[in-house]
Formats: C-alpha cells, structure tokens, sequence
C-alpha cells in the first residue's frame, strides 16, 4: 500500500501512469496510460456545462481530461449522487419542482436554508434539472441535464474509456461526511461498494478518494485499497471532524512537515487550495511560493491543487490575463496534478509546457 510505505512522489506518479485500465483486463493492451500532470475535469468540464452532470463530464473527458471529479452526496434513499453540496436550489431547479421542501438546517456549523437532497429520493431526484450555479458562465443549457448518481458516473467513464481507448480516472469526493453520518446517511459504505462492484477497489486502479475532513478518510483507509488524498482550504480553516472533536488544529497545521507525514500514514496525496502553494498578497499580486509541494513530496505524498480557471476575476494579476500562465507556474512547481473547470486549456498549458521542457 502506497500510503503504509511512504514512497517518492515520482515513484507514486509512474505506478499510476502504468495503469493502463479502468476496468476490463482484456482491453489493458489498447488502453493509454494518464499523462502527467494530471488534468482532473473540476465538476466536469464546469466552466462551459452545468456542473456534475453527465454533459458536464463528457465534454471534460473529450476536452483530454485524465480523470472526472464527482462531489459525492446521499439521497434519502442513501443513494449517491453528484452535486457539490446537500442543499440544491443553486444548481437545479428544485424549488419550482418542490416549492414545499424548503428547510432550515444546520449544516457543517452554518444555518442553511433551501432545498436538501437528504430529503428527496431518488425517484424525485430524477424529476430535477441541473442549472449553472454562476450567472456570468452559459445558461443555455440550464433545464436540459438529469442529476446523475455515482452509479451512472461510473459508468460514464468506463465506458468513455473503452470508447477513447484512454484511461478515464474518477475522484469522487465525500461531502459533508459528518453531518450526512449524523442523520444516518453515511456515504463511505456505498462508496467502496460502489467501486467494488465495478471492480475498481484496488490500489491500482485509476480511483482516488478525497475529502476536506480527516476522520472518514482514515475509516476509509481500512475499508479499501483505493487511493486517498487530503483535501485542504486556507491555512486558518479548520476541517469540520477537528471541530467536532475540540481538535484546535487548523490546514495550517496539517501542511507543516509534521502534519503531512501525519497525513501519509492514511492517504496517498493532498488537494490543497492553490493558494497554500503560491499565496496572494494585496490586489491580487502574488508572492513566492511556500515549500508546500517538496514538503509534501518529501512525505511521500502526491499534490494536486485546485481550482484552476479561466475568467480574470479568478487570475492573479501576474498572469496578465493569461490562464495558460498560472497552469505553467505550477507545473514548474512540481504539482502531480490539478483540478480546471477549463480542462481543454488545462490540457492544452500541459502540452505547451511539455514542449518547451524537452526542447
Ligand atoms: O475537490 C477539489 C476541489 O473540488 C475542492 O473544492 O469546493 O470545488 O469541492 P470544491
Ligand atoms: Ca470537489
């Protein structure tokens, strides 16, 4: 097991280019192995469909995509489906559908009010429509696509891997694992029986799990063999399991060299936000990167930041407006892989960086 014996990053990067199949044997001969860094389809292609739909992935997936990201949440069936939080009314259109579901709730510490797919089966689920959660991206498709459960996303990918001949990765993450275990709708089960019953619960296999808690990722670290990464918001943010606990630590914490080989004794790699890597300073200028990336190494552990994207209001003013210059930056740094709601710009830095670095 990579994260019972912590190994170079390198090591971990090649042993998951060498897997060349997301599920049949037979095909292994014809599949392509992930090319690194790794480009990761953030909710999909989100920047251009809806996000966590089946469009969504697809269009990530032909955009060259290595692997697609579904956040993971439970009906009240205790199915898994794709959206990035419980509460639904800014990416469907289930208000209109349930005028009479709305709630308020506390969730991960913060009153919410609006619409919880905890409160909807699955058969309801399925009367939604997805709609783009921002108003200055396409709304053209809004009222089109289902909400897919973890089941069909799946599915999606195998089959999109033996269509491309390529390996197409999945990430699922586990979203508000605390609360969704307190009303007994504990997603870390049907997850691994999820992956198990596709024959993808193997250490090898082009699957990696993450959160932003730390305690359902240890659980899971005795529940199956799939790769796990530790996910990570600003450095003053707390997990909300530490919370929970009384545990006073912060991000902060866990991104020293101490809390990173903590890490590595349950998972394989970290998502931290990418500013932990090279931090902002005032008016959106940046500053010199941390040492996040080789601590992180030095433990053993894999790096992929997120969120990359494309609009100027989410670039540094170092990048002049130029996308394809943050995407270069961290390549430079070493990041194993990362998370674009654009991955066809993503893809396309990869290959121009690529480029220039062997010539
Ligand atoms: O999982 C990596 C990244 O997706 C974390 O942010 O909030 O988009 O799930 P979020
Ligand atoms: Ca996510």
């Amino acid at each position: 097991m990579f994260r019972d014996t912590p190994v170079s990053a390198t090591i971990l990067l090649a042993a998951l280019a060498l897997t060349p199949v997301l599920h049949a044997p037979e095909a292994a001969a014809e599949m392509k192995p992930a090319a690194a860094p790794l480009i990761i389809g953030h909710r999909g292609a989100s920047g251009y469909r809806p996000e966590h739909t089946l469009e969504s992935y697809s269009l990530a997936i032909v955009q060259g995509a290595d692997f697609i990201e579904p956040d993971l949440v439970a009906t009240r069936d205790g199915v898994l489906i794709a959206r990035h939080e419980n509460e639904i009314s800014g990416t469907t259109d289930v208000a209109e559908k349930f005028p009479d579901r709305k709630r308020i709730k506390m969730i991960d510490g913060q009153q919410v009010t609006g619409w919880f797919t905890e409160d909807l089966t699955l058969a309801e689920i399925k009367m939604l429509r997805a709609k783009e959660r921002l108003d200055f991206r396409d709304q053209s498709h809004n009222g089109k696509f289902e909400v897919p459960t973890f089941e069909e996303v799946i599915d999606l990918a195998l089959a999109k891997s033996r269509e491309t001949g390529r390996a197409i990765g999945i990430y699922p993450e586990t979203k508000h694992p605390t609360y969704l275990d307190s009303i007994g709708l504990s997603l870390e089960e049907p997850l691994v029986a999820a992956l198990r019953a596709k024959g993808l619960d193997r250490a090898d296999a082009p699957v990696f799990i993450q959160s932003f808690e730390t305690a359902n990722l240890k659980q899971l670290n005795g529940m199956t063999a799939v790769k796990l990464v530790q996910l990570m918001e600003a450095a003053d943010r707390q997990p909300y399991d530490f919370v929970v606990a009384g545990d006073e630590r912060t991000y902060g914490d866990l991104v020293t060299p101490q809390g990173l080989r903590e890490i590595a004794t349950y998972a394989d790699g970290i998502g931290p936000y990418k500013r932990l890597i090279v931090p902002e300073g005032e008016n959106k200028a940046l500053k010199s990167p941390t040492n996040l990336v080789a601590d992180a190494h030095a433990a053993g552990l894999l790096v992929h930041p997120y969120t990359f994207r494309n609009e100027a209001q989410y670039l540094a003013r170092d990048y002049g407006g130029d996308p394809a210059a943050e995407y270069r930056q961290f390549f430079e740094l070493g990041v194993d892989g990362l998370f674009s709601d654009f991955p066809d710009t993503a893809v396309a830095a990869r290959e121009a960086w690529r480029k220039a670095v062997t010539q």
